[in-house]
């Protein structure tokens, strides 16, 4: 037989994946190492899904998605942004991630470099190597509050960089980017002609300061990502989207057909439910994250493993490095030992050797025991 192809087999795993597998075969583990909403999708989204499912909207939909939820998308960023935004600058994705694929493969040339965050959400890396590009991470140090360091990101830029990916608010740092932050971050992708990827999934999972987008500032560089996973509680319905010029749009539809064709019709009218409908519910769901996170805050920051406070997204980053042990050491003593999942900052990258990621998607009691469990191994074995 022929060989299978080198660029699966060199596709990273998840580093979580071990991890779990260990938690899996570790009766009464509490959990916190989900990175997803743990609430359910609302009401008169699932209600809106069903009225689109028994009304036939069970085809195939134009590549970039529906006219109706690309124009509700551009209307909702075209007041938040107080600017124009037209149809054909929106591509809505089977989830964030297809969106983000899809626009790495209409910008990205073979060879070319793509910075990406350290620590960050590890899918970044796989989608590069689809789209033929070359992950080159830039660090997001704890002492730096986990924002960039311009000076150490122009260090990195070679005449192949073409492509910075940012995430804010972050996973796994939970960090939000300042106003000055992000206007200096744009000013420096300027000045080296990058494309910006702003993944801004969780834009509306923000407890301390004001969530500022990248894409206003500059809207021929930014491509601009979220979608309906984090802020509805929809990781399932799998709608996401891209709003980027619409040159580019038009690339990345293309790319969407060949990989999904097109996003779930039921779906996109879940979405258009959820982004037209009522928004109490996102406000909901934040505070209630905003709760979980001051009480991690309550529990870890005393006992010296918080370095930075999460003001958004839904994570922390404990950090172990007073233990001396590796972050995959640490996850899973902390299963054997005291029952409690992590995922470990290794699978995010170099930068968060030593640390563990609490997910705020646990139950407060969850996080109440889980916290002060890792508190005591840190004691322990510190
Ligand atoms: C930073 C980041 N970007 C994108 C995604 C993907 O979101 P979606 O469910 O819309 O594909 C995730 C999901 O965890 C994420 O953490």
């Amino acid at each position: 037989m022929k060989p299978l192809s080198q660029l699966a087999e060199q596709l990273p795993r998840s580093g979580i994946r071990a991890v779990m597998e260990i938690a899996r075969e570790t009766p009464g583990t509490i959990s916190l190492a989900v990175g997803e909403p743990s609430f359910k999708t609302p009401a008169h989204i699932i209600d809106a899904a069903c009225a689109a499912a028994y009304d036939g909207h069970t085809r195939y939909t134009p590549n970039a998605g529906i006219n109706e939820l690309r124009a509700a998308v551009a209307a909702r960023y075209a007041e938040r942004w107080k600017q124009p935004i037209a149809v054909n600058e929106v591509l809505i994705g089977s989830g964030a991630v297809n969106a983000i694929l899809a626009s790495l493969i209409a910008v990205v040339e073979e060879g070319d470099e793509v910075l990406v965050p350290d620590p960050g959400w590890p899918n970044y890396g796989a989608q590069i190597q689809i789209a033929r590009g070359v992950q080159v991470t830039y660090p997001m140090r704890s002492e730096n509050g986990y924002l960039p360091d311009l000076e150490e990101l122009d260090r990195l830029v070679t005449p192949k960089t073409k492509v910075v990916i940012t995430n804010n608010p972050s996973n796994p740092c939970g960090v939000v980017w300042p106003k000055e932050t992000v206007e200096a971050f744009m000013a420096w992708a300027q000045r080296r002609d990058l494309w910006v990827i702003a993944d801004e999934i969780y834009e509306d999972l923000v407890y301390v300061g004001k969530m500022v987008s990248a894409a206003p500032i500059d809207r021929e560089r930014v491509i601009f990502i979220s979608g309906c996973s984090k802020s509805y509680a929809m990781t399932g319905w799998r709608i996401g989207w891209a709003i980027a010029p619409a040159a580019l749009i038009a690339l990345s539809s293309k790319a969407q057909e060949a990989v999904v064709s097109c996003p779930s019709d039921i779906s996109q009218r879940a979405a258009l439910a959820a982004l037209t409908g009522p928004q109490e519910c996102v406000e909901e769901m934040r505070q209630a994250y905003h709760r979980r996170r001051d009480l991690v805050q309550s529990i870890l920051q005393p006992a010296g493993l918080l370095p930075a406070v999460p003001s958004g997204a839904f994570y922390a980053l404990a950090d172990m490095r007073s233990t001396g042990l590796p972050s995959q050491e640490v996850a899973i003593r902390l299963i054997k030992e005291e029952g409690i999942a992590t995922a470990p900052g290794t699978a995010f990258g170099v930068m968060a050797e030593g640390f563990v990621r609490i997910s705020l998607a646990s139950s407060e009691e969850e996080l109440r025991v889980g916290c002060e469990r890792i508190v005591a191994f840190a004691d322990r074995v510190g």
